[in-house]
């Protein structure tokens, strides 16, 4: 019996987002990684860009600064996009408040974590020890 094959990573780039004007350019990223992986599905290409969206406008509004990573991995029957978000700020304070459907510390909507796990197959929401926030999402086709 052989192996499973491994996934490798075919892209890893990232982009900073410390003001509002980066938003559009984490978008772009995105963009010109899935030009290059040649995978055409505008409702996937839609999905990836809302995530993107959410994560930055968290990381702009609770957390200041931070950056976005776009992945891609690839295996011989599939590929996954990893997008993930970390910043220098003080962190999620109460993460299972955090994904409570429509909590939001600031009178935000609140479902912003909510839409990424409907949007994605896998999410991770954590705290960095340096204490901002880390969240990582994986969506497979
Ligand atoms: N990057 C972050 N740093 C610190 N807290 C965060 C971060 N992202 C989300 N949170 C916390 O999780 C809550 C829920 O986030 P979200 O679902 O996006 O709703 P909203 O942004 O509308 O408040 C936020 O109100 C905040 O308390
Ligand atoms: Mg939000």
């Amino acid at each position: 019996m052989t192996a499973p094959e491994k996934p490798q990573i075919i892209e890893k780039r990232c982009a900073v987002v410390s003001k509002e004007k980066d938003i559009p350019s984490a978008r772009a990223l995105l963009r010109q990684i899935i030009g290059r992986t040649g995978i055409i599905d505008e409702v996937i290409e839609a999905q990836l860009l809302t995530i993107i969206d959410e994560l930055a406008k968290n990381i702009l509004r609770h957390g200041g600064e931070g950056k976005i990573c776009v992945k891609v991995v690839r295996s011989s029957d599939r590929t996954g996009f990893g997008i993930s978000a970390e910043d220098r700020g003080r962190g999620i304070a109460d993460l299972d408040l955090a994904l409570a459907p429509g909590y939001s510390e600031d009178r935000g909507m609140g479902m912003g974590l909510n839409l990424l796990k409907a949007l994605s197959d896998d999410m991770t929401v954590a705290n960095l020890l340096s204490g901002g926030a880390f969240i990582e999402v994986w969506k497979w086709i």
